[in-house]
């Protein structure tokens, strides 16, 4: 459904027409100069061959170092596998862990791989509807009555793609004490860990506590945080050598190691040395994320929480569409503005818009929007 959105979008576009587009999944800055410098120095060097599966010992030294630092969290490198983006780093964990008939939880609204890789892997989504009283987030009764003797693994997002809500100490505390007895493992995505706005405060799965240090694997990736999308870097961290070494051994037969190029580059984002330029990207998307939720509540008939992460805004739209999907075409069609429908995320009723674009451009979108929901209303 999301693909049939972008796809009628550039179509439209090839037509001609006039199309603002707020569907993108990433940020639209440059990646920092530091980081192409260390690919430059890269090729230049020679260092274009396979490295180790998991990644160079460099490399992984840096990602345990990140966590360190971030996120006072220990790890070795043999429990620290690199992937292609995070994706695959999800990937492998559902292919190495689910087997067929286990379940996994999956909080509604979700990004929209998880339960496909859950599926691919011959396992069942359990989905969990959450609501809007709760922020969008997943209740420790919520989590209590969704598990069975099935349950394999829960995914948890924080900051989410595509609500922007943030999970804080106290709430995972709570969920990590219902899982406390059993054999659910948690898989942690941290993607938007460095996107949080209004002094909201980002808590890693793993830090809450040693039971859930145990059971989480860690995900994460510098796509968002640090703009490199297309450079395919993301990580998993896992204390459970066993199951990293059979990720590992499923990537050595697949992919292998990752470019040794952005092996390179990433090294320095790790080590927190464009965190001045982290911080000015952060600054940029708080600044938009403000004016774009307030220009959204303006518009009779829609309403959107400031997002506390990441770069969505969640718009409920309830109050004139009850088919997401319709309502995106038709935006679409008749004032050129593309947004992703909230069924794409498991959550009917709302529509994605993206404010990985320029203010002008987002308040162009904005106003096109207004008249559109006019329109519905009169
Ligand atoms: C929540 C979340 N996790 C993971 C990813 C994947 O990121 P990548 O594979 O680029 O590292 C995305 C990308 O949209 C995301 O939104």
């Amino acid at each position: 459904m999301t693909i049939a959105i972008s796809t009628l979008a550039r179509e439209l576009k090839e037509q001609g027409k006039d199309i603002v587009s707020f569907s993108a999944g990433e940020p639209d800055f440059d990646t920092p100069r530091r980081i192409k410098e260390a690919a430059i120095e890269a090729i230049e060097a020679g260092f274009t061959r396979y490295t180790a599966v998991a990644g160079i010992p460099e490399l992984l030294d840096a990602v345990c170092r990140k966590l360190e630092r971030d996120n006072g969290l220990s790890y070795e490198r043999e429990m620290i596998l690199t992937s292609n983006g995070a994706k695959q780093s999800l990937f492998n964990l559902t292919q190495a862990l689910i087997d067929e008939g286990d379940e996994v939880i999956i909080p509604a609204p979700y990004w929209v791989t998880y339960p496909e890789q859950v599926k691919y892997a011959g396992g069942v989504p359990v989905i969990v509807e959450t609501s809007e009283e709760n922020g969008l987030k997943m209740t420790p009764e919520q989590l209590k009555a969704a598990l069975t003797s099935r349950t394999k693994l829960l995914i948890l997002t924080s900051p989410s793609n595509p609500t922007g809500a943030v999970y804080s100490r106290e709430e995972i505390q709570a969920i990590g004490k219902i899982l406390e007895g059993t054999d659910v493992f948690v898989a942690s995505d941290e993607m938007y860990e460095k996107l949080v706005y209004d002094g909201t405060e980002f808590t890693a799965t793993a830090s809450v506590s040693d039971d859930l240090y145990r059971r989480t694997v860690t995900i994460n990736g510098l796509s968002k945080s640090v703009a490199m999308t297309g450079w395919r870097f993301g990580y998993l961290a896992c204390p459970n050598v066993e199951l990293v070494k059979k990720m590992t051994s499923l990537q050595s037969q697949s992919t292998s190691n990752i470019c040794s190029i952005t092996q390179k580059a990433a090294i320095p984002a790790l080590l927190g040395e464009v965190d001045d330029e982290i911080e000015r990207m952060r600054q940029a998307f708080e600044a938009r994320a403000h004016e774009a939720a307030e220009l959204i509540n303006a518009i009779d008939g829609l309403s959107v929480r400031r997002p506390q992460g990441a770069f969505y805004l969640f718009v409920n739209i309830q109050e004139v569409s009850s088919d997401s999907m319709q309502f995106c075409s038709d935006l679409l069609e008749r004032y050129g503005v593309a947004v992703v429908p909230g069924i794409g995320f498991g959550a009917e009723g709302y529509f994605r818009f993206s404010f990985a674009s320029d203010i002008v451009t987002i308040r162009e979108g904005i106003r096109r929007i207004e008249k559109f929901v006019q329109e519905l209303r009169a």
